[in-house]
């Protein structure tokens, strides 16, 4: 399994060096990866789980001012960083082609892409689920070799479900989870939206779950335990 922690734009300097603290203590079978905000992403010192990012630039280095390159998230020790969050879709208007460059930047600089794909609750109820991750997933891995999709890692995140407590059921995740795979047959797949300690008990019972994107969770190390001791039966 693998469970990534993005801790969006939370956690300052010190507060991050405690929590990384609580991390440090983290006892997990899974693949743990850490993503924190462009900041702390220097901070990262930690054995146990792996360094991740939360955004990268479409651009290589050069006159881009604000923007940060995948050679220097590579130079950082960064190894997997999250692309198309919806966050980042609706609030910084990242498009589609964005997407697909920051995908294309990764990937030629030896980092995982964790690509977040995920529809709104009116595209579910209009029935237009597929039609949307069909189109999210297509523009961002055009032209991409089997080596490099293989490299990917996807993680559906139902927009309705990012910080409500609500989570879909079971079959509603394993039928987008199975579409996914005609797309993408041998791409790992995570779920993520308000998953916790408290619905692991019914989410660890899908055999196709290979992992999970948790915002609010990662930043509390104890729940976060609990989580993984559900998880992986400890
Ligand atoms: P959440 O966020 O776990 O707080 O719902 C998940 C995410 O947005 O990645």
């Amino acid at each position: 399994m693998i469970i990534a922690l993005n801790n969006k734009s939370n956690l300052d300097r010190n507060e991050f060096l405690t929590y990384q603290e609580g991390l440090r203590k983290l006892e997990a079978n899974s693949t743990l990866i850490v993503c924190p905000t462009y900041l702390n992403v220097n901070l990262v010192n930690l054995n146990n789980i792996h360094h991740g990012a939360q955004n990268v630039s479409c651009t290589n280095n050069g006159a881009f001012t604000g923007e940060i390159s995948a050679k220097d998230l590579k130079a950082a020790g960064v190894e997997c960083c999250i692309i198309g969050h919806s966050e980042r879709r609706e609030y910084q208007r990242e498009s589609l082609t964005e997407v697909h460059e920051k995908l294309l930047r990764l990937l030629e600089n030896d980092i995982t892409p964790i690509l977040c794909i995920g529809e709104t609750k009116a595209q579910r109820e209009n029935n237009e689920v597929e039609r949307v991750l069909k189109e999210e997933l297509e523009t961002a891995i055009e032209g991409l070799t089997d080596e490099q999709k293989n490299r990917l890692i996807v993680a559906y995140e139902p927009i309705w479900s990012i910080g409500t407590g609500i989570i879909p059921t079971i079959e509603e995740i394993e039928e987008v989870f199975r579409f996914i795979k005609t797309i993408l047959p041998n791409t790992t797949i995570l779920y993520g939206g308000s998953a916790n300690e408290k619905n692991i008990d019914i989410l660890k019972t899908s055999p196709l779950i290979e992992g999970y994107l948790l915002g609010g969770l990662s930043l509390k190390p104890v729940e976060l335990q609990t989580f993984i001791n559900k998880l992986e039966n400890r």
